[in-house]
């Protein structure tokens, strides 16, 4: 075993040593400023030569290193070629295989320049001034596969244009101005072909008689109508890329290819689908956002059906209709921007595969859950956006999404969230109720939810929190800003203690974060108190605040359950009214005539449960103005400048002596959470690609123009 594979290794070094002797790069002192590169693999030498000053000075650099067998990719770009025209490729002594003319500004072409180049299979002249298609040069260059002439200025396509390209495979005409074509000007046995973004109004038969088409590309055109335009027939087709056009219909010949995986769509006028999708059984990925859609109904799906990924964003449907139950393979699904009032679980129950639904930004009132009979139903979702909708109630729809990790319903008017609302939400992780007219979050209390670990419940109208968090034994991050809050339960936090989920801490326990921005909380004369008790529950609390003048300031009545200024007249829940908020100088100036006060308080040892507090007047970055009687507290933990100062002049604080560990955590925090939307995108975007490269490409072909739109 082992001598068979010390022989198997000996072979390979002996077939590398092999290439390499047969097929190799100069020393690069030899041809700078070009440079080499070989891939013995494909047994293909790469040379790029740019910035050029003539094509002289590139056979000066190149001839004579390289034996005549080599197969090689040659790339000339950006480049001033002047004398080409008098030239000619066989001067290289080269087996050009590859030939790449970018970004060199030419304009006329003379075909005994490329004399010679019969081996060449991919041909690129993108990036110049040409304005016509120079078909004169495709009797020396027979073999060419792949064709790019993106951006050439070119404007008509002719019956000889391509003409003299018996095997070309891809063409790609992207980024021209082309407005007219024949309707025999692309050859029929094109494979793919990229005419987006020219200026063609109309597609003039040139498709019909294409049924070799894999890939085909019209986006970014001022194409009103397709309809009959495309192939008659094409079985080969996976992907249509017809956005950016003004269509207002989806051609009904789509239901004429069966292999039919991608279609995009985006940007232009549909009003409705018209079944045009209704045989697409391959169907993968429908990318339909930013239309007029209106209306969906059961039959403009295929059953059975494969779509994955369905983006219907920015239009304007108001009810699902029914017509997503059948789509069985559904991953993702988009409908934000639309004029749902309505939605229904009972629309997806079937759909085992969803895990992501955005409908935000519609008119949602009302929320429906699965039917109550229904014992057994598939709804695996893990992420679910309701935001900006008008929600007022969740009508315990939601609960039983045992998969759900983050739900968003920021945005809405709901004034009450109930006990069942939240039933059986095991695996929540995130939950963003922010930006509703929530009064108290004590109905949550008597739900569980045991992995919860970020709730945002900021912008709301809570006053008080008293066994809030009893149903949240892990949490770690509470935004509560911008709400009324005068006082917290001296239980609040006794039965939670954050506990990491991820990474190497995994399992470790650690402080939870309650952010109180902006509650009159944070004014409260006992701060530093309840601060310190909260720190001994490991709990930390931090925010700024707008606080009024001193002598209007509540001070903490009497201990009692909470922590924090309850007013006597009230025994539990009182209804705080909030003290006037004087944010404008104005109010300010004939409020107040009392010496202003600005406060940054900061306690200055982070380990110490005795937190010290100090008063500056020294925050530029806070207030500007003494007289502005807007006040700040800045209640964070541990100033390690101070504390260097003080007790450990020795050791630095880390990075300048601005290290602060809360803003720190929550920059962390904030991090960990756009990396998890950025991986949920990754993903997403993966999966397209996935769909448009798992069409085989020959690597020769592998042509930027044909991955992007
Ligand atoms: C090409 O190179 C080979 C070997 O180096 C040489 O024999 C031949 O004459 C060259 N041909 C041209 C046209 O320069
Ligand atoms: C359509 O094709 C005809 C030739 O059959 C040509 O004369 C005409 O200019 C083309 N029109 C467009 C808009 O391409
Ligand atoms: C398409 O094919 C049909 C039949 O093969 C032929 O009559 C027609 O002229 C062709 N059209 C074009 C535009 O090549
Ligand atoms: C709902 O679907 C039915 C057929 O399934 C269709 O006739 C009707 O127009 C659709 N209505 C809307 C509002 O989409
Ligand atoms: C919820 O949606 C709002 C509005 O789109 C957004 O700002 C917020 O970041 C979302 N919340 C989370 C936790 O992603
Ligand atoms: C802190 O924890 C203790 C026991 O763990 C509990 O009795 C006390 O009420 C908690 N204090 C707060 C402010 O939650
Ligand atoms: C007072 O504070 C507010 C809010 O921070 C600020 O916009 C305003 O410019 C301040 N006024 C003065 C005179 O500094
Ligand atoms: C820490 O205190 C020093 C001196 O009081 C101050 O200059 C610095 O801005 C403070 N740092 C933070 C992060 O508040």
């Amino acid at each position: 075993m082992l001598l068979y594979r010390l022989g198997m290794s000996s072979l390979a070094m002996l077939a590398m040593l092999h290439c390499t002797s047969t097929q190799h790069c100069p020393m690069w002192r030899q041809i700078v400023p070009c440079t080499c590169k070989t891939d013995y693999v494909d047994k293909v030498t790469t040379i790029t030569c740019d910035k050029m000053t003539s094509f002289e000075h590139v056979v000066e650099k190149l001839r004579g290193h390289f034996n005549p067998e080599d197969r090689v990719s040659l790339r000339l770009a950006y480049s001033t070629l002047g004398d080409l025209y008098k030239r000619s490729f066989d001067e290289f002594n080269m087996t050009i295989v590859n030939l790449k003319l970018n970004h060199d500004v030419i304009g006329f072409l003379d075909p005994e320049t490329f004399r010679s180049l019969t081996r060449v299979n991919y041909f690129s002249l993108a990036d110049n001034d040409l304005r016509e298609v120079p078909e004169k040069l495709w009797k020396q260059m027979p073999n060419v596969k792949t064709l790019d002439l993106g951006r050439t200025k070119i404007k008509t396509l002719s019956e000889t244009s391509f003409s003299n390209l018996k095997d070309i495979e891809c063409l790609v005409l992207a980024g021209n101005q082309i407005s007219e074509m024949d309707p025999k000007s692309i050859p029929p046995q094109i494979q793919r072909l990229h005419i987006g973004r020219n200026h063609i109004k109309r597609l003039n038969n040139t498709l019909k008689n294409l049924t070799e088409l894999k890939w085909l590309f019209i986006n970014g055109n001022e194409l009103e109508d397709i309809e009959s335009q495309l192939p008659k027939f094409a079985p080969k087709l996976k992907l249509i890329h017809a956005s950016d056009n003004l269509l207002e219909k989806l051609p009904q010949q789509l239901k004429n290819y069966p292999t039919l995986e991608s279609i995009f769509f985006h940007n232009n006028k549909l009003r409705s689908l018209d079944g045009a999708l209704s045989k697409s059984t391959h169907l993968q990925l429908a990318e339909l956002e930013h239309n007029q859609l209106a209306k969906l109904s059961e039959e403009d799906f295929a059953v059975p059906s494969s779509l994955k990924s369905l983006f219907l964003a920015f239009n304007e449907l108001t009810s699902l209709n029914n017509s997503l139950t059948k789509l069985t393979n559904l991953n993702f699904l988009n409908l934000k921007f639309n004029r749902l009032t309505e939605f229904s679980l009972e629309e997806i129950v079937d759909l085992k595969e969803l895990r992501s639904i955005d409908l935000s930004y519609n008119r949602i009132s009302t929320l429906k859950g699965p039917p109550p009979n229904l014992v057994d139903w598939n709804i695996k979702l893990t992420e679910l956006k309701l935001d900006h909708n008008d929600l007022q109630t969740l009508n315990g729809a939601l609960s039983g999404l045992t998969e759900l990790l983050r739900l968003n319903l920021s945005f809405n008017k709901l004034r009450k969230i109930s006990p069942e609302d939240f039933i059986g939400l095991e695996e929540l992780r995130l939950l963003d109720i922010s930006y509703n007219y929530l009064t108290t979050l004590e109905e949550t209390s008597k739900t569980y939810l045991p992995r919860l670990s970020e709730l945002k419940a900021s912008h709301n109208l809570l006053t008080i929190l008293d066994k809030d968090f009893h149903g949240l034994p892990v949490l770690c991050y509470a935004d509560l800003s911008n709400n009324q809050i005068v006082a917290l339960g001296r239980d609040l936090v006794a039965k939670t203690r954050c506990t990491i989920e991820h990474g190497v801490h995994e399992g470790t326990w650690d402080i939870l974060k309650i952010n109180l921005q902006e509650n009159p909380i944070l004014c409260d004369a006992a701060l530093p108190d309840i601060t310190s008790i909260m720190e001994t529950n490991h709990t930390r609390i931090y925010g700024v605040s707008h606080c009024p003048p001193l002598n209007e300031q509540p001070t903490t009545s009497k201990p009692n359950a909470f922590l924090g200024y309850v007013p006597d007249s009230k025994t539990s829940k009182p209804i705080y009214n909030p003290p006037i908020e004087y944010q404008n100088e104005q109010e300010a100036q004939h409020t107040d005539n009392q010496t202003p006060r600005v406060q940054n308080v900061e306690p200055l040892s982070s380990g110490s449960p005795e937190l010290r507090y100090e008063i500056h007047n020294n925050d530029p970055t806070i207030v500007e103005d003494n007289s502005n009687i807007t006040e700040h507290l800045n209640v964070v933990n541990g100033n390690d400048t101070a504390t260097a100062g003080s007790d450990n002049s020795g050791s630095k604080p880390p990075s300048g002596g601005n290290f602060d560990p809360v803003k720190q955590g929550k920059q962390i925090d904030k991090l960990a959470s756009e990396i998890e939307e950025l991986r949920t995108r990754i993903d997403q975007l993966s999966n397209q690609n996935q769909m448009l490269l798992s069409t085989k490409f020959v690597k020769d072909e592998k042509l930027s123009e044909l991955q992007k739109p």
